[in-house]
């Protein structure tokens, strides 16, 4: 599909997640517009003219039409001469796919629960539906992210240790798993843990077949696996918890890393940057408890857990905090 100049649209989706920086966000049309042709089977009847997609899918001809158009404007989908509708240049990848539902997914849920939210009404909190779609969601973005985070918190050992045959990791709430085998795969003994039901989906996909890493199921809040460890991954999870639980689990942390042991955590800082003051948003959409923590609070953890100020890098569109224990 080209427009009126012969030029291919810009890809609408080239930022498919909803955690885009403000002003990068994909048009949060053609995202509902996607996903409700996805989920209603409409792209499992194309290639075909409209009203043959209409036939073949049961659904309603004008509706069909109206949102085969708006794709094929956008460039996700063309029309041959012969007016046969398929995918176009810009048809997102299978990762972009999986996030834009989970766009998709995240834009119903601000639209119907933001208001409830503020005015403090009983909502319930986003259920474990469609588990293993928010895992995968999560994997595509930690592809790139899972070699540099394992690079850094070797690169945080004492340099005698950093080689050591022996090391051991803990990735807490590991989730899809990409950020345990990147380390497993530089010859550490990780083990991840991460609610049962996860574990179940981790296990059922086979996704850390091979790669040695040992799941263990179970709240983190409730229990830790003994150690010690010479690195414990926190990738994505101190904002899933409010302030009283992040301490009491930093508090446990540090009794579970060596000495020179290295804990690195990925989150969002409270007023970081524009995206994560919006990720806080999102956590107060979710309902679960979750919030993003400032700087000040993830030091006074760290001197509370026996560990050394946390160093602050940028990583991807929030923050990276590594501390070590003396
Ligand atoms: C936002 S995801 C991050 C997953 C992965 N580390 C990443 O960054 O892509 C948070 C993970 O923490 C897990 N989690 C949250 N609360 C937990 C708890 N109390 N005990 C164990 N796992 C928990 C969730 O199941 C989920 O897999």
């Amino acid at each position: 599909m080209t427009d009126a100049a012969g030029e291919v649209p810009t890809d609408p989706f080239r930022h498919p997640a909803f955690m885009a920086a403000p002003g990068q966000l994909a048009d949060w049309r053609l995202v509902l517009v996607y996903d409700a042709a996805r989920s209603t089977g409409l792209f499992e009847a194309l290639p075909a003219t409209p009203a043959d997609a209409a036939a073949r899918s049961g659904l309603a001809p004008v509706a069909v039409r109206a949102t085969l158009d708006a794709l094929c404007d956008a460039g996700v989908l063309q029309a041959g001469d012969d007016g046969t509708v398929g995918p176009g240049p810009n048809w997102p990848s299978s990762a972009a796919d999986v996030q834009l539902h989970q766009h998709a997914t995240t834009l119903r849920r601000w639209a119907t629960s933001l208001e409830a939210r503020l005015r403090g009404e009983e909502l319930p909190g986003r259920g474990v539906f469609q588990l293993k779609e928010w895992l995968q969601s999560m994997a595509v973005h930690a592809a790139s992210e899972a070699d540099p985070v394992a690079e850094a918190a070797l690169g945080a050992l004492q340099p005698a240790r950093r080689n050591a045959a022996d090391l051991t990791a803990l990735d807490l709430g590991g989730g899809h798993g990409r950020y345990a085998a990147a380390l497993a795969a530089r010859g550490v003994h990780v083990v991840m843990q991460d609610r049962a039901d996860v574990v179940a989906v981790v296990e059922q996909e086979g996704w850390l077949a091979g790669t040695g890493v040992e799941l263990v199921a179970g709240d983190f809040h409730e229990q830790l696996p003994d150690g010690p460890f010479d690195i414990v991954l926190a990738v994505g999870v101190m904002h899933t918890m409010g302030p009283e639980l992040a301490a009491s689990l930093l508090a446990r942390v540090g009794t579970r890393l060596r000495p020179g042991g290295v804990l690195l955590i990925r989150t969002m800082l409270r007023r970081g940057s524009p995206t994560a003051s919006l990720f806080a948003v999102q956590m107060t959409v979710a309902g679960l408890g979750g919030d993003t923590h400032r700087l000040e609070d993830y030091q006074a953890w760290s001197a509370a857990a026996g560990l050394g100020a946390p160093q602050v890098t940028p990583a991807g569109n929030g923050s990276m905090l590594l501390a070590v224990k003396p």
